[in-house]
């Protein structure tokens, strides 16, 4: 039996000897194209150059391609595990024409691979063609032994491909494979019929051959490309099943170690229907978490980390449906690894990644399940209280969205407990949501020529700013918006904004004007140069000469040098999982985003430091060198995540230190760094961390102000500068003993202060009281004095008012034989009152603010009232 590595190589052998360009796949994180979440199709790669707004260097390709397919137009998440054939993630064989051969030969030789190559048999295959495709429904009996009858009419559903809402598309011809009414897995379901495009498992599509001649606009309407092309995409799962004689995709080579495992930690058993609709989730959507992490994604609350987060925590769920409650998932990644790592080298790579991700996500989803069921239970003891039986489909939307249960665990927990879910409800919602998910999807596609004024043909300008910072150029095409001239020359030294590295900024001349330019950013393969509208601009002139500003190219060129440093001596102090997630790289600082899983020790970054700029005193020469990407890679250069590389690549290589795949512009030599100086390290999301640095200038600059800083400090203190630590804890001791001093005589004065008020003691009923204000004591100061008097006067009532930072306080206080006839907390709380405040407490001892100091007065007296009435009275 063929392995599936033999089926992948024979299908790339078959297309090499047929003069295709065999292509590494591309990351599943689409680079440059906001309307994809994740690669789903072989094709995305090259959807520059079916619209026409790139080329690569040759005109037919093949390749396999990492492919997945959870979200937009293409989604296949709710059928995987139910059945044996779809899958999460995938990978598809494909070849291309770009332009070049057409339907003939496209038809030919996949029939040609499956007959001849591989021997599937003829009177099994079955070929669908577009309804309006008469040329494709007559070349199919032409150019293979097919059987008229078995060539077979679809409308667009079947027979239209699109990659998304918008982009390349156009009609298709597939390929199905008869396996045998025995497979059918619909025999359950009535009347249904066993056929092409049937959706059962005994028709199953092998190969999709996409004839690309259009473009679909955002507003629906189709445009007509400038050339037609071949995009082809075989499902290698399925082939590698047909090929093997297997019945599912699951009992491959492809999944056999997989779910053999799953059965080895969990204990469950794939004959069981009961286990094996589990085991077929966790094994495929552990691929696709794998490599999509691999690839740089991570799980998060938004966009393609949702999706991935929604992936992991379905194939959680129904690890518990085997009993698992503890994290597993991760216990998987070294399997998957073995088995593919060889053809997919990023996997070995990220491997502790991988698994340091998928675990943390397994045990927060393990701490969310909890908290979810112990809402669920708060909501139906609730619900039960107020005698109802059905969870609206708001809570079960909400369990749902937030806790990640599924309807159907809501709908199950409900039963148990004799209750039902608002189904319909809950619909909607999940519909609204889709909605909304789908609306956030729709991006504006870039600027794509159709508005340029062209002057000239050039669509490709050259870049010249390796080497040079100054030029003569032509004008090529232009275009403007409401405050900016947007040109386009045959050649420029500016570089266009990419890989993390700002544009360049400099000036333009022309007609002996001059004009800024402040900023360069890229659409495909044209360099904008961004020109405020501030004044007319001679479009006319077409000769100009172009300026980079030189210091600000040298500094941003240190400090994308530096990134490539740090990120070795990183990798070099904490491992070769660490990769870089992303990265700024201006003038005055850079940013590097990492992953690692902890948080950088001070002394770790002293460390980082200190190497850096030991790189940096060695003055180690920056090699740049074009070569064509394998050989790159088997130089072993680093790739970042989520470039597109064509074929010829650039490397940039600082001393022995780092090999890196990088387009932008770099120092000549470390020494040019100068120096390195971190200035924070944080977290930016779960397993990745940023470090944020000067070099250059910038860093001389910084010294310069912490020094002057320093400089201050010493001065003010009257030390030398080592001297301002010890001396600024003495100070700060000082100052504290100061204080408290300060606090033990203002103390003293208000128990002074209160004593003076014993002169204002009166009498009412045979009873002394005392009414005084006493401003600027503090509430505890109030109380102190308060307590003092009671126990001095033995049988007293007192009032206190005092205004203190503009506040009011009052204080009364009534000793123990007369809180019948007269309430603390009550005369307070009337006293307040006055005062705008309130306020309350004991018969014997409450207290109350105001808001208005300038009623203080009236307010005493309303109290003193109060008082005289109730003494009065006894
Ligand atoms: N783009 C087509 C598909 O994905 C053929 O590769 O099916």
């Amino acid at each position: 039996m063929k392995t599936a590595r033999e089926i992948r190589q024979e299908f790339l052998d078959f297309f090499a000897e047929r003069g295709h360009t065999i292509v590494p796949s591309a990351p599943l994180i689409p680079k440059d194209d906001p309307t994809l979440l994740f690669t789903n199709a072989g094709m995305n790669q090259f959807k520059d150059v079916f619209l026409g707004t790139g080329s690569r260097p040759y005109v037919r390709a093949a390749d396999s391609q990492k492919v997945i397919r959870v979200s937009g137009k293409h989604n296949d998440l709710d059928e995987v595990g139910r059945d044996t054939y779809h899958h999460t993630f995938f990978e598809m064989l494909g070849n291309w024409s770009f332009g070049d051969y057409y339907k003939k030969e496209a038809i030919s030789w996949a029939w040609e691979l499956l007959t001849k190559v591989w021997g599937l048999p003829k009177d099994k295959l079955y070929a669908t063609v577009h309804h309006t495709d008469d040329e494709a429904a007559k070349l199919w009996p032409e150019v293979t032994e097919i059987a008229p009858e078995r060539v077979l009419r679809f409308g667009d559903d079947d027979n239209f491909w699109e990659m998304g809402d918008t982009g390349p598309c156009g009609p298709c011809t597939e390929i199905h494979i008869d396996l045998g009414p025995e497979q059918c897995d619909k025999k359950h379901v009535p009347g249904h019929e066993c056929a092409v495009n049937g959706d059962c498992a005994r028709y199953i599509e092998l190969w999709n051959l996409v004839f690309i001649q259009y473009e679909r606009q955002p507003d629906g309407t189709l445009v007509e490309l400038p050339a037609k092309h071949v995009d082809t995409g075989m499902g290698f799962e399925r082939i590698v099943a047909v090929l093997q004689g297997k019945s599912s995709n699951y009992d491959t080579d492809l999944f056999v170690p997989l779910l053999r495992k799953i059965s080895e930690l969990t204990g469950a058993d794939d004959e069981k229907p009961e286990h094996s609709v589990a085991m077929r989730v966790i094994a495929d959507h552990l691929r696709s978490l794998t490599f999509a992490i691999a690839d740089g994604a991570l799980p998060s609350n938004e966009g393609r980390g949702y999706v991935l987060r929604r992936i992991l925590r379905r194939a959680a769920r129904f690890a518990r449906n085997l009993g698992v409650r503890e994290p597993l998932l991760y216990k998987l990644v070294p399997t998957l690894v073995e088995m593919m790592g060889d053809t997919y080298p990023e996997l070995k790579e990220q491997e502790t990644h991988c698994q340091q991700v998928i675990l943390a996500e397994e045990e927060s989803f393990g701490r969310t399940l909890d908290k979810g069921l112990e809402l669920f239970v708060e909501l139906t003891e609730g619900l039960k209280k107020e005698g109802k039986t059905v969870i609206p489909g708001a809570e079960a939307f909400r369990l749902y969205d937030t806790y990640g249960f599924p309807l159907d665990l809501t709908q199950l927990m409900a039963e148990e407990l004799g209750m039902t879910v608002e189904v319909d409800h809950f619909n909607r919602l999940m519909e609204e949501q889709r909605e909304r998910a789908r609306a956030s999807g729709k991006f504006a596609l870039a600027e794509k020529g159709r508005d340029w004024k062209v002057l000239s043909d050039t669509a490709h300008s050259q870049f010249l700013g390796y080497e040079y910072l100054r030029s003569t150029a032509k004008l090529c095409q232009w275009n403007e918006d409401e405050h900016y001239y947007k040109l386009v020359f045959d050649r420029t030294p500016f570089y266009a904004e990419s890989g993390g590295q700002v544009g360049d900024t400099g000036l333009l001349r022309a007609d002996g004007e001059e004009f800024p330019v402040v900023n360069t950013v890229k659409d495909q393969d044209r360099i904008i140069h961004l020109v405020p509208k501030e004044k007319a601009f001679p479009i006319e002139a077409r000769d100009f000469q172009l300026e980079v500003d030189h210091s600000r190219r040298r500094w941003t060129a240190a400090n994308h040098t530096a990134t490539h440093l740090l990120q070795a001596v990183l990798r070099k102090n904490f491992g070769a999982h660490l990769h870089q997630a992303g990265s700024l790289v201006a003038p005055d600082r850079l940013r590097f985003d990492f992953t690692h899983y902890e948080r950088l020790t001070a002394d770790q970054l002293e460390k980082v430091e200190t190497e850096m700029n030991e790189l940096i005193a060695a003055a180690l020469p920056v090699w740049t060198e074009w070569m064509d990407y394998s050989s790159a890679l088997e130089r072993g250069a680093i790739a970042f995540f989520g470039e597109k590389y064509g074929d010829l690549v650039r490397v940039v290589q600082v001393g022995e230190e780092t090999l890196e795949l990088c387009g932008g512009t770099h120092a000549r030599n470390s020494a040019e760094l100068l120096c390195f100086r971190i200035l924070s390290e944080g977290s930016v999301a779960t397993g990745v961390r940023r470090i944020e640095a000067v070099t250059g200038k910038s860093a001389l600059e910084l010294m310069q102000k912490e020094r002057g800083v320093l400089r201050e400090a010493a001065e003010v203190l009257r030390v030398e500068p080592e001297a301002v630590g010890k001396k600024l804890a003495e100070v700060m001791e000082e100052q504290a003993k100061l204080r408290k001093a300060q606090e033990e005589l203002e103390r003293e004065k208000a128990l002074a202060a209160g004593d003076q008020a014993l002169d204002n003691l009166k009498e009412a009923g045979g009873v002394r009281y005392l009414v005084a204000r006493v401003d600027g004591l503090p509430m505890d100061l109030l109380r102190e004095n308060v307590d003092r008097y009671k126990s001095k006067l033995q049988s007293c009532v007192v009032l206190l008012g005092a205004v203190h930072e503009d506040k009011v306080s009052f204080v009364a206080g009534v000793t123990p034989d007369l809180t019948k006839t007269i309430k603390a907390g009550e005369l307070v709380k009337s006293v307040a009152a006055v005062a705008g405040g309130g306020g309350g407490g004991r018969p014997d001892l409450a207290q109350a603010g105001g808001k208005h100091p300038e009623k203080i007065d009236e307010a005493l007296k309303a109290g003193e009232n109060l008082i005289i009435s109730a003494l009065s009275a006894r």
